[in-house]
C-alpha cells in the first residue's frame, strides 16, 4: 500500500528522511482523476528519481469558474490503485484547509508568460497554480518536478516561477500523451459524451493540419483560419483560441527561426480541451 500522506508535517517528515540520504526526491503535482497521461509523468520521475511523490489536490485558487471547480472529476481511490502501478513511494492528498489555513494571504503573481491565452480566457488561474505549485515545491523538499507539454503554457509558466524565485527545483517537462485516435489525455475527457469524443480529436487533427501548412510556406493566418473553420464544421460550438506564439514567452511570433508553439482551446459539448504543438 502506499502512503497516503494528509498533513505538511508527515510529508516533511518523509521527504526530510530521504534527502538526509542523499536521495533524489522528484514530485508530480496533479489534481487527481488519473490517466496515462499523469503515470507518464510518475512513470519518468521513477525513472530518474529515488523517490517519487504524487500529489493530488483540486487546487480551488486556480479554478475562475465555481461551477468548474465543483464538476472536476475525483476519484482518490482508482488514483491510488494506479499510482501503485508505477509504483510511487508516496501521495500527498491533503484537504483545502491544509493548503489554505484560516488567514492564509498569499498570492504568487505573475505577469510575461502568464498573462495571455489561458491567462486572458482564466483571470487568476496561473496565480493560483504558481502559489500551490511554490507551495507544493516548499512542502515536499523535491528536488524535481514533473509537468506535461498538454499544459504547455503551464510548463513555461512554472520554468519562469523557478527562475524568477530561484526555487531550487528542476523542472521537467514530458511530451503529451494521446488516445490512439490523437486526442490529447485530459481528466476533462470523462465529461464528453459520446457524440463529443467522437469529434473531440478533430482539435488535434486541425491544428496539425495547420502546423503542416505553416511549414510548407501557407500564411499563418490563413492556416489558423481554415483550422478554425474545420472545427466550427465539426460541431465544436466555440473555438476560444488558436494561436502561434514564440513557445518559451507565448508572445506572438512570426519568426520561424524561434522554436514556435501552436496552442488552441475550444468546446465541445459543454467541455473546454486545450491543446499544443510544436511548429
Ligand atoms: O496541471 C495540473 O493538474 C495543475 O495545474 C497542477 C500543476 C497540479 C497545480 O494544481
Amino acid at each position: 500500500m502506499i502512503p497516503i500522506l494528509r498533513t505538511v508535517a508527515e510529508l516533511r517528515a518523509l521527504s526530510g528522511g530521504w534527502k538526509a540520504r542523499n536521495e533524489v526526491v522528484g514530485v508530480v503535482p496533479t489534481m487527481g482523476a488519473l490517466h496515462d497521461g499523469h503515470l507518464s509523468l510518475a512513470r519518468r520521475a521513477r525513472a530518474e528519481c529515488d523517490r517519487v511523490i504524487t500529489t493530488i489536490f483540486v487546487n480551488p485558487k486556480q479554478f475562475n469558474n465555481p461551477e468548474d471547480l465543483k464538476k472536476y472529476p475525483r476519484s482518490e481511490d482508482a488514483d491510488a490503485a494506479l499510482l501503485a502501478t508505477v509504483p510511487v513511494d508516496a501521495i500527498f492528498a491533503p484537504p483545502v484547509e491544509e493548503v489554505y489555513p484560516d488567514g492564509f494571504i498569499t498570492t504568487v503573481s505573475m505577469g510575461g508568460v502568464a498573462q495571455p491565452l489561458e491567462g486572458h480566457m482564466r483571470p487568476g488561474h496561473f496565480d493560483g497554480v504558481a502559489t500551490v505549485v511554490t507551495k507544493l515545491f516548499g512542502m515536499s523538499l523535491a528536488d524535481r518536478g514533473y509537468f506535461g507539454h498538454k499544459d504547455w503554457q503551464q510548463l513555461q509558466v512554472v520554468l519562469r516561477l523557478v527562475r524568477d524565485l530561484n526555487i531550487p527545483v528542476q523542472v521537467v517537462g514530458c511530451e503529451t500523451i494521446r488516445e490512439p485516435d490523437g486526442l490529447a489525455m485530459s481528466s476533462r475527457n470523462v465529461r464528453l459524451t459520446a457524440e463529443g469524443r467522437a469529434k473531440a480529436p478533430i482539435l488535434y487533427a486541425a491544428i496539425t493540419r495547420a502546423a503542416e501548412d505553416i511549414r510548407a510556406g501557407h500564411a499563418d493566418r490563413m492556416a489558423i483560419r481554415e483550422a478554425a473553420e474545420t472545427m466550427r464544421k465539426a460541431g465544436f460550438e466555440r473555438v476560444e483560441y488558436i494561436e502561434l506564439r514564440d513557445a518559451e514567452t507565448l508572445m506572438p511570433s512570426d519568426d520561424p527561426r524561434r522554436p514556435r508553439r501552436m496552442l488552441a482551446a475550444a468546446w465541445i459539448d459543454g467541455v473546454r480541451l486545450i491543446d499544443n504543438i510544436p511548429v
